[in-house]
């Protein structure tokens, strides 16, 4: 297994780096069907090939997110459905995007710094929501139709990996 992700792409490029991160990201679940393993490494890997703030999954557990692998700081450890971007992402079963997370009402403030942010929900075969990605960024309107498409496309790999 390599020791780190590559990424030669410009960052001014994101699809280019996605086209990079994307198989490495598939390299890294190889073999290994633990969804904390490979939350874990995905969250690594998408912090360190992007930079964003935090970057990490809140698993559905009982019936409430709790907090999952993440890389950033500290942050609140449940969320219930409906509430924050978090809840809502799981009750719409839809990926939210938020240009501002001062002006979304209800938003879970874990950190000040936190100024968009972007949530996609993984569901099992089902169609149940098991898990949510949230990336949340100092920039104000950070997520653009590109990360939406490749993040929800790596979503997409990882719940067929994890969860069939
Ligand atoms: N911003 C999220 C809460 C989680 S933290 O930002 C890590 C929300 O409103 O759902």
């Amino acid at each position: 297994m390599a020791e780190s992700i590559s990424i030669s792409a410009d960052p001014n490029q994101p699809l280019l780096v996605f086209e990079e991160l994307i198989p490495q990201l598939e390299a890294l679940w190889m073999g290994e069907y633990d969804e904390i393993a490979c939350m874990a490494n995905t969250a690594a890997a998408l912090h360190s090939a992007f930079g964003h703030h935090w970057t990490g999954f809140y698993r559905v557990v009982d019936n409430e997110l709790v907090l999952g692998p993440f890389q950033g700081p500290i942050a609140c450890t449940r969320i219930r459905k409906g509430k924050g971007v978090c809840g809502t992402a799981w009750q719409r079963k839809e990926t939210i995007v938020v240009d501002n997370v001062d002006a979304f009402p209800g938003h879970i403030a874990c950190s000040s710094l936190s100024k968009s942010e972007i949530v996609i929900p993984l569901s099992d075969t089902k169609g149940e929501v098991r898990a949510v990605l949230d990336i949340d960024s100092v920039e104000p309107a950070r997520f653009t139709a590109i990360d939406k498409e490749q993040l929800e496309h790596i979503c997409e790999l990882l719940q067929r990996h994890i969860y069939s």
